[in-house]
């Protein structure tokens, strides 16, 4: 039984774009996915798969094209001018990847941080707002003689801190960090990845945590959702995704990361994806990634393959397990 309170039910999730001269490219494709409160759900995927375009109509910055969005329970209305809409905004928040353009130049630090507050808390005297400020950036391991500097006297891993600071700032529920750390030095990132875990502690925050490949979200992720081309193909517990990858692709993504160990490095079967990404504005039949599989049959041309939880917590969208039949403990229960 599913005892985990959600945070975000996402069912059915299709995000279109119309490009060039009546043509749609299917960003994001009939998705469907929980996200616990409290956890942190990496999301990976090759560039362009639709990562960023999931983050962003989670936070009603795109409107779906179809499907529904639900936090704590309530489906997520257009009406932007709404209050909910208005209480919405401040409860989830975005860290972006790039710590350069995401920070106004012209404005100091202290007008970086405070920019939420001002707009949500507009009551709040400004020696207040400063202190408060003041107290993100220590939390963030940055301090007090920073509030008064630009930007661009800071290194990328302390801008990346500075972005985090705004985005606690309002003290959201939900944080979408989209590739966080993809940006930075690889000395820097496991800094940051471990700040970001620490605030999700001390906090209670959940996040939706984007990334291109398996290694990067490994450290921070609960679970692990894999998308290829507008589409989940494989959701999972992160030990389990890692151990007992199902679908082909997770497998050849896994198969991609180097083990730590060249023993087993050298022994190590690796699956090398053959071609290129197909055109999202005119995705394959039946399932999205059969021009790629290793595995492809007949029928996945002809039919796409339905999502499936096929084990406990173990989703997957792929012709080879379509058939097994997950037996559920509810299901158990009920029937004792
Ligand atoms: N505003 C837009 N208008 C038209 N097409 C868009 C728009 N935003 C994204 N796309 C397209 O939608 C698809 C998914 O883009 P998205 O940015 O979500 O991918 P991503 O997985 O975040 O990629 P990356 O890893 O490179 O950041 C891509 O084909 C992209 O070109
Ligand atoms: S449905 Fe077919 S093509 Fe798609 S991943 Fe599974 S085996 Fe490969
Ligand atoms: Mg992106």
């Amino acid at each position: 039984m599913e005892t985990r309170e959600s945070l975000i039910e996402v069912e059915k999730l299709t995000k279109h774009f119309k490009v060039g001269k009546n043509q749609v490219l299917h960003a994001v494709d009939g998705i469907s996915f929980t996200i616990h409160k409290g956890e942190a759900l990496g999301l990976v995927g090759e560039s362009g798969c639709g990562k960023s375009t999931v983050g962003r109509t989670l936070l009603q910055l795109y409107h779906p094209t179809s499907g529904e969005i639900k936090f704590e329970g309530k489906k997520l209305k257009i009406d932007h001018s709404s209050d909910d809409a208005k209480q919405y905004r401040r409860e989830v928040q975005m860290i972006f990847q790039d710590p350069y353009s995401s920070l106004n130049p012209r404005m100091t630090v202290l007008e970086i941080v405070s920019e939420g507050l001002l707009i949500h808390q507009p009551n709040m005297s400004k020696e207040e707002r400063r202190e408060n400020v003041i107290e993100l950036l220590e939390l963030v391991g940055l301090n007090r003689n920073h509030a008064n500097r630009y930007p661009h006297e800071f290194s990328g891993g302390q801008r990346q801190r500075i972005g985090i600071a705004r985005a606690l700032a309002v003290q959201p529920k939900f944080i979408v960090a989209d590739e966080p750390i993809a940006a930075l030095d690889v000395s820097i990132q496991a800094q940051i990845v471990n700040l970001l875990k620490k605030l999700q502690k001390e906090k209670e925050l959940t996040y939706l945590f984007i990334a291109h490949d398996l290694s990067m979200v490994k450290h921070i992720s609960d679970r692990i959702a894999v998308m290829y081309l507008g589409q989940i193909m494989e959701l999972a517990e992160s030990e389990e995704l890692y151990s007992q990858p199902l679908h082909p692709y997770t497998a050849a993504l896994l198969s991609a990361i180097p083990l730590p160990d060249p023993n087993l490095e050298r022994k190590r079967e690796r699956i090398i994806l053959t071609g290129d990404v197909p055109n999202p504005i005119n995705p394959p039949s039946g399932c999205r990634f059969r021009t790629r599989c290793p595995q492809a049959m007949d029928i996945c041309s002809q039919k796409e393959p339905i999502w499936k939880e096929v084990q406990p917590n173990h989703f997957v969208a792929c012709h080879l397990y379509q058939n097994s039949e997950l037996v559920k403990k509810e299901t158990l229960l009920t029937k004792g």
